[in-house]
């Protein structure tokens, strides 16, 4: 596949303030850090101040009551993180969705919706089983929480890309890493192409254990057809020779998870390890400051790579209406998907790179 090449952009740079972030990480995942929830050494912990060097004050303040409620084992609202939540964008509004009333099992708290998608000769519905919004002790202080807070736009992005692609995938094997609570481009990718195996990951178990309700429900429903659908617990920095798979994938997809420095070798450890030579990581992300083009700079060593910002014209003049008419809560550099394409040689030979502008 070969991705237009990506062009200069005047128009990336905005720059992000504490209050107005709206990257994943602003929610549970910045309680989880160090510098946000400050140990005493006496397993108490330290309330932020307003001279807080790393984030501004009153959304540390606000972030310390969270806290606090959910150390006193009470759940609240994840969008209570205004000012944050009140300009928080999550959503390009590309597939069509609506609260599902069939066929659904009634659970306290957690919603289902069913995603209207275009299979080619005719309309399928995907159920899509969601978390409530809500902020508990597990979330701050087990396993990055950050896919069970939202379906990201670079997943919703993924997820359209792959179903108007489909056919790409007709017998392949596909595997999802960091997925989080739908993992729902593998979900797509299952329900609406020939693949003979999709195997949906995550490393966080409560969004793996979301994804097995959304695998068989549908299943039930028959609308994975002849595919065989997997969702596994997959953390990039374990023994991946735990991680059983009889053969390697033709394709990997991976959506807004290059944030996590931390995680970045291990990330690209898995790719690398998981794919076929030949086949490719199907990757979009936000650009967000330099994370985008950090990744990008150590994949390089290992895959051939490429960049594309405009790689569907749909998605581009969605963004550039956003852009237009929403700039109050949509910026380019945290929500706009750039798609990046990793292959892995089948020798090691001629790299090539195309960065970003910063
Ligand atoms: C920002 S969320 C993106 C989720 C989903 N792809 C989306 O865009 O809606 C990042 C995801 O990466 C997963 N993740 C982070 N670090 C991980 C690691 N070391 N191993 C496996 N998954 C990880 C998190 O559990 C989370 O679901």
């Amino acid at each position: 596949m070969e991705p237009a090449r990506i062009r200069s952009d005047t128009d990336s740079g905005k720059e992000e303030t504490a209050i107005g972030s709206q990257v994943p990480s602003a929610t549970a995942a910045q309680l989880q850090h160090p510098h946000h929830v400050q140990s005493t050494g006496d397993n108490k912990t330290k309330k932020p101040t307003e001279n807080d060097g790393i984030i501004n004050g009153a959304v540390a303040m606000q972030r310390w009551q969270i806290l606090a409620k959910a150390l006193n084992g009470k759940k609240t609202n994840a969008l209570n993180l205004s000012p944050v939540s009140t300009r928080r964008f999550t959503s390009l509004g590309l597939l069509k969705h609506q609260p599902a009333l069939d066929g659904i099992p009634i659970e306290a708290d957690v919603t289902w919706h069913e995603y209207i998608c275009n299979s080619g000769s005719k309309e399928i519905i995907i159920n899509i089983r969601l978390l409530p919004k809500e902020v508990s002790f597990d979330s701050i202080f087990g396993f990055n929480n950050t896919g069970n807070v939202c379906i990201w736009p670079s997943e919703e992005v993924l997820a359209y890309y792959c179903l108007k692609h489909r056919s790409m995938f007709s017998g392949k094997r596909i595997c999802e890493l960091g997925g989080g609570m739908t993992c729902l481009a593998g979900i797509c990718v299952a329900a609406s192409s020939s693949a003979t195996y999709v195997e949906i990951t995550d490393g966080n178990e409560n969004s793996i254990k979301n994804v097995r309700h959304i695998v068989k429900n549908n299943q039930k429903r028959n609308i994975f057809g002849d595919t065989e659908v997997y969702a596994r617990s997959l953390r990039w920095n374990n023994d991946l020779d735990s991680f059983k798979c009889p053969e390697k994938f033709d394709y990997i997809l991976c959506a807004d998870c290059l944030f996590f420095e931390e995680a970045r070798l291990d990330l690209i450890d898995t790719i690398n390890y998981l794919l076929k030579p030949g086949g490719e990581a199907l990757v979009f992300a936000p650009t967000r400051k330099n994370s985008f083009n950090e990744f990008l700079h150590l994949a390089s060593s290992v895959f051939l790579c490429s960049v594309a910002e405009r790689y569907d014209d749909d998605v581009w003049n969605r963004h550039l209406e956003l852009q237009c008419h929403n700039s109050n809560i949509y910026n380019k550099d945290l929500h706009y998907p750039v798609m990046m394409l990793l292959q892995k040689p089948d020798d090691s030979s001629n790299h090539q790179i195309d960065t970003l502008p910063n």
